[in-house]
């Protein structure tokens, strides 16, 4: 799928929530690399569109996961061995991001 939205401003802290009828995804401007991925975390779906970029990649607000903002495999887990299944996550779908004049183009892989 093919999405399109204007560059017409971000919050705060680099975030731009993308939603539609069949789409959620953010995109982030970081420090001259730019990406988006899905808006919810693809461990228990936390709202990764309020997730901060920090040094070692993209962290979910809900557990802290940090995800690598190129590949999308998980750099750090703080989630203790001794919880089992739950700690189980997979990995961050990352997609290509393109800046057409004023509009930013993203493409899933849906
Ligand atoms: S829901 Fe994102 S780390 Fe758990």
């Amino acid at each position: 799928m093919k999405i399109e939205t204007p560059n017409d401003g971000f919050d705060s802290k680099g975030r731009k929530r993308v939603k539609g009828e069949n789409h959620d995804v953010t995109i982030f401007l970081n420090e001259g690399r730019s990406f988006a991925c899905n808006s919810a975390c693809p461990h228990k779906g936390g709202p990764l569109f309020i997730g901060r970029v920090i040094s070692r990649g993209l962290m979910c607000p809900s557990h802290h996961i940090i995800f690598d903002t190129e590949n999308g495999k998980i750099v750090e887990n703080p989630i203790p061995e001794s919880m089992g299944d739950y700690r189980k996550s997979g990995d961050l779908k990352i997609y290509p991001l393109i800046l057409e004049g004023n509009n930013f183009m993203i493409e899933t892989d849906d």
